[in-house]
């Protein structure tokens, strides 16, 4: 029996699939849901649907969780056009481009770079992204990284300190790694809940990035790892042996670090599904990244048969993936990294919230979970011009995000 109307709510019915993404994983067909403010509050066959105070009439297509985008640069001047050019005929990528970055994003007004923030913002937002990260590590000074973690705090929902990006010019490694683990820190404190830190050759090796682990965990901050990006190394047993929610790239992983990941998760299936069950370390893949560095493709298939919860991200940076696009990230996983469409939507949708410990609500400050569909989540939606997730990659490149809700408010569309 329909029930009674809900105050100040919307209704979203005829919805050809609902593809919730919660615990129990269900893709409902003919399906309606309501929004009352932020949440959802009513999940069910459209036939049953409650009344409302309006109604959206989602006339057969598919209705997804909005994306959750778990890794990106966002506050960053200039551009790197060239260097992508060189790299296309056959130069191969090397982190040294984050000095030119660095160079151009130190040259930007605080509005410059705020504005540019915000438009790429919008931009992911238009392509269904409604939850999203982003890190500082273009400043690398104190002064220029308060400054990014700043701007980062006022365009994104959550921000990630990397000031161990990159040995600035002029340097000794460990002594810019104590300026990381002191100063630095100390400054960009109030404004990030994350730590990062880019552990490969070229930029920080074992040592240093442990030390900026243990410095940001005593902190408070939660941690996340770039490694194993450019080679094998270190990066995914540091990520381990810290706790880190995320290792992030993982381009080339070693079978002992596929075992490391899956035992943070315990035998079985992930643990992650079940709130308050003891979290692992979620493996971030980065698709756009790795074509456009031409790295080999992150394992996805291998980490997920493994037990190993991927998050998919588009890692938005001027130097190896110059993307917002979530829906890109989702048809490469299924295209070329194994995964199937199901897969792949939960990878960019409840795994990036894994990654970012935001899947369940209740948590450390009292956020709504993202990044799945059931009641008392936060409205994050999206509808798309299509009647099945199915067509983000049976239809390659064809925008199909027709409109967004987040937070119970319709965004795009
Ligand atoms: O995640 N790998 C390190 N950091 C960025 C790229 C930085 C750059 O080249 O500007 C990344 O891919």
């Amino acid at each position: 029996m329909p029930s009674e109307p809900i105050k100040t709510s919307e209704l979203i019915t005829n919805i050809g699939e609902l593809m919730t993404q919660d615990p129990e994983h269900r893709v409902l067909r003919d399906a309606a849901l309501v929004l009352e403010g932020e949440r959802i509050s009513w999940i069910g066959p459209a036939a049953q649907a409650p009344a409302a105070d309006a109604v959206t009439d989602a006339a057969g297509q598919a209705v997804l969780p909005g994306w959750v985008d778990s890794h990106n640069h966002l506050v960053f001047g200039g551009d790197r056009t060239a260097e992508f050019e060189a790299r296309m005929s056959g130069q191969s990528y090397a982190a040294g481009g984050i000095a030119v970055t660095v160079g151009a994003t130190r040259e930007s007004s605080d509005a410059q770079l705020e504005s540019l923030a915000r438009q790429r913002v919008v931009e992911a937002v238009s392509q269904g992204t409604t939850y999203l990260e982003s890190k500082t590590g273009y400043g690398l000074d104190v002064e220029h990284e308060r400054r990014s973690a700043r701007i980062a705090a006022r365009v994104a929902d959550e921000v990630t300190f990397l000031g161990a990006h990159l040995v600035p010019a002029g340097w000794d490694a460990d002594e810019y790694t104590d300026l990381v683990c002191g100063p630095m820190l100390a400054a960009v404190r109030p404004w990030v809940s994350w730590a990062d830190v880019f552990c490969e050759r070229g930029a920080f090796d074992e040592a240093q990035s442990r030390r900026v682990l243990a410095a940001c965990q005593a902190a408070g901050l939660g941690l996340r790892v770039h490694g194993n990006q450019l080679g094998p190394g270190p990066g995914v047993r540091l990520a381990v042996e810290f706790g880190a929610a995320s290792v992030d790239h993982l381009n080339y992983l070693e079978d002992g670090d596929v075992a490391a990941l899956a035992g943070t998760w315990g035998a079985g299936a992930p643990a992650g599904e079940l709130p308050g069950t003891g979290l692992g370390t979620v493996a971030t893949c980065l698709p756009a990244c790795d074509l456009s560095t031409r790295q080999p493709l992150a394992p996805a298939r291998r980490l997920l048969d493994a037990g190993v919860p991927v998050a998919l991200a588009a890692n938005c940076n001027p130097g190896t993936s110059f993307t917002t696009s979530m829906p890109y990230c989702v048809t490469t996983a299924v295209l070329q990294m194994g995964l199937s469409v199901h897969e792949a939507v939960r990878a960019a949708t409840w795994g990036g919230a894994l990654a970012l410990r935001r899947h369940v609500g209740e948590d450390l400050d009292g956020h709504r979970a993202v990044g799945s569909i059931a009641v008392g989540h936060r409205a994050d939606l999206q509808l798309l011009a299509a009647p099945s997730a199915t067509h983000l990659a049976y239809r390659p490149g064809v925008p199909l995000t027709r409109a967004v809700w987040r937070a119970g408010r319709q965004v795009v569309g």
